[in-house]
């Protein structure tokens, strides 16, 4: 048996051209566009690459994009008054504080102070709580679990009655979907690091989310036949490149495989260390350059060294798509998802304002 593969670029599309079009209808009927402010504290890449696909989405959608950079040193309060300020803002429906933020924050005190109706991510404490407790209705709900759900709607997959189990318990992905896939009367179980028999729990579910951020770590004999899968996680595994030399790291010891910049090209590949020909010596990125090539100097011609990688989800795709009823890809699963739902809940927001 093959799995049915979800395409969530698909269905993310459909739900990004339903939005579009009511966002052409709200401006057409109420001269009204919707704003999304995203605030980015730091220089975190991946998630100035998220806030970058997000602010693009807006502008597709004929959404206002207001993005707000505040250096990772920035206080508590520098935070805070600029989420303030966005609360005040007309031309603001939606606030997003991507996420992690740096270390010395307090994430809790920071999306507490995002206004409930523009709290587009649904992370703030009275949504979540609004969304664990029966019978009462969050604003909005956090993207990514909605997106999960959007994907089994759409896909035709069952979830009243369904035996559901997720795999990790985060306050982005997994409480927040077990919460949805309740509401939609499956019998949900949540497991976590500390789960006895994590095989065991995962083939008894009809629907399986993976959601805890490990490369492939669900096997084929996880899976009920004819499951439904979507795949949550995104993690980097490397990829071997004909170019790639094995060379010991002069300062740690360890070994590590490499090339040289230009023997490929830029995408999908990362920095993971140097190479000092004048000293023939390695070294690991993050690791102090021996002492004899600090002495050297850069004009020796210290080159870069790089990894290919490749993006892989918690899912063993190979093997589960054999045995899974239903699968999403990674990537193209949740992923486009995210930002589908991101912009429909700032849709949403914008409503708000005229009901
Ligand atoms: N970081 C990872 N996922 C998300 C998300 O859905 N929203 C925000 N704000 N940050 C994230």
């Amino acid at each position: 048996m093959t799995a049915k593969l979800i395409d969530g670029t698909l269905i993310a599309a459909q739900v990004r051209q339903e939005t579009g079009d009511a966002v052409a209808r709200l401006k057409a009927e109420h001269g009204l566009a919707p704003g999304l402010a995203t605030v980015l504290v730091g220089e975190n890449p991946a998630s100035k690459a998220y806030v970058g696909s997000k602010q693009k989405a807006c502008q597709e959608l004929g959404m206002v994009s207001i993005g707000c950079k505040l250096p990772d040193t920035a206080s508590q309060e520098e935070v805070e008054k600029v989420v303030r300020d966005l609360n005040a803002d007309p031309q603001v429906h939606g606030i997003l504080v991507q996420l992690p933020l740096p270390r010395h924050l307090n994430e809790e005190r920071i999306l507490s102070a995002v206004s409930l109706e523009k709290d587009v991510d649904g992370f703030h404490p009275v949504n979540i709580g609004r969304l664990s407790m029966k019978g009462r209705e969050p604003l909005f709900v956090p993207c990514t679990p909605a997106g999960c759900i959007e994907l089994l709607v759409r896909s035709g997959v069952k979830i009243a009655g369904a035996e559901a189990v997720v795999l990790g318990r985060s306050n982005i992905v997994g409480l927040p979907v077990s919460m949805l896939l309740l509401h939609r009367d499956a019998t949900v179980t949540i497991c976590h690091s500390r789960s006895a028999d994590l095989p065991a729990i995962c083939r008894r579910a009809d629907i399986l989310i993976a959601a805890v951020g490990r490369a492939d770590m669900v096997k084929a004999d996880w899976v009920k036949p004819g499951a439904a899968v979507i795949d949550v996680g995104i993690n980097q595994a490397w990829v071997a490149h004909p170019a790639d030399r094995e060379y010991v790291c002069a300062t740690s010891g360890k070994t590590f495989a490499g090339h040289r910049a230009e023997e490929s090209d830029k995408g999908s590949r990362r920095e993971v260390g140097q190479y000092c020909a004048a000293c023939d010596k390695a070294w690991l990125k993050g690791q102090n350059a021996p002492e004899c090539c600090e002495q050297c100097g850069p004009h020796c011609g210290h080159v870069k060294l790089f990894r290919r990688y490749k993006l892989v989800g918690d899912v063993d795709f190979d093997q589960v798509q054999e045995v899974a009823g239903y699968l999403t890809p990674v990537p193209g699963g949740v992923g486009p998802m995210t930002i589908a739902m991101l912009m429909h809940n700032t849709y949403r927001g914008a409503l708000h304002t005229i009901k």
